[in-house]
């Protein structure tokens, strides 16, 4: 069975202080990194400079999330600013296989993401190739938004479809997720835990990393 992993967003650390952000979550193990570009979502974030800032400030895997439109044309650039997940939204890439192996041949782990709306079907061409299915359980973004409860019953169609074929592919989720919550998303098969500002909203990013672990891997031995 895969290990629980704590992936906090920095969309919800403070961003004039972002090293130390990123310094004070290394009991985590990835880095959630949100890409935005004003057109796939209504929000504009971060792109591969700072990237490469958060590359030096931490050795944890970063796990970047891209909600941009031709995902198929960054993926070069993200990679060599120091991403070790891309994570390519289905509905952006227009080729999602070969985006796919854009991302293998960059010796980096693909990961595809889909939308609260967008049906399993679209993964399943490629799920014998990716490191990680992300399901979106907001509307891509903004950090902060309550958790969509359909959610749950498309996490475990995933398990059970990964599980038929016998793939190993990490079942990953992200928005409104926080302590009170990750037993749930965790019964109905997540492993990755991506949680913005149910970390960054708390006092001590340490102990909430924990308490997160701590809860996901008590509901899995449930
Ligand atoms: C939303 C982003 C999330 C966001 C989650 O578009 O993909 O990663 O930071 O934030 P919370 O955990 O606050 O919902
Ligand atoms: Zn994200």
């Amino acid at each position: 069975m895969l290990p629980i992993r704590i992936a906090p967003s920095i969309l919800s650390a403070d961003f004039g202080r972002l090293a130390e952000e990123v310094a004070a979550i290394e009991t985590a193990d990835y880095v959630h990194v949100d890409v935005m570009d004003g057109h796939f979502v209504p929000n504009l974030t971060i792109g591969p400079v700072v990237i490469e800032a958060v590359r030096r400030a931490t050795k944890l895997p970063l796990d970047v999330h891209l909600m941009i439109e031709d995902a198929d044309r960054w993926v070069a650039t993200y990679a060599k600013a120091g991403a070790d997940i891309i994570g390519v939204h289905a509905e952006a890439a227009h080729h999602l296989h070969r985006t796919v192996g854009q991302i293998r041949d960059l010796g980096k782990l693909p990961c595809v993401v889909l939308n609260p709306s967008t049906p399993l079907q679209h993964i399943e061409w490629v799920l014998r190739d990716i490191h990680s299915v992300l399901i979106m359980s907001v509307n891509p973004g903004f950090g902060g938004q309550s958790f969509i409860p359909s959610a749950l019953e498309k996490i475990a169609l995933l398990r059970r479809m990964i599980d038929e074929r016998g793939y190993t592919v990490e079942i990953e989720v992200d928005g409104g997720i926080k302590v009170d919550n990750v037993d749930l998303v965790v019964q109905a098969g997540a492993n990755v835990i991506v949680s913005g500002s149910g970390v960054f909203g708390t006092k001590d990013y340490a102990a909430t990393i924990a308490e997160l672990r701590r809860r996901g891997e008590a509901a899995r031995a449930r």
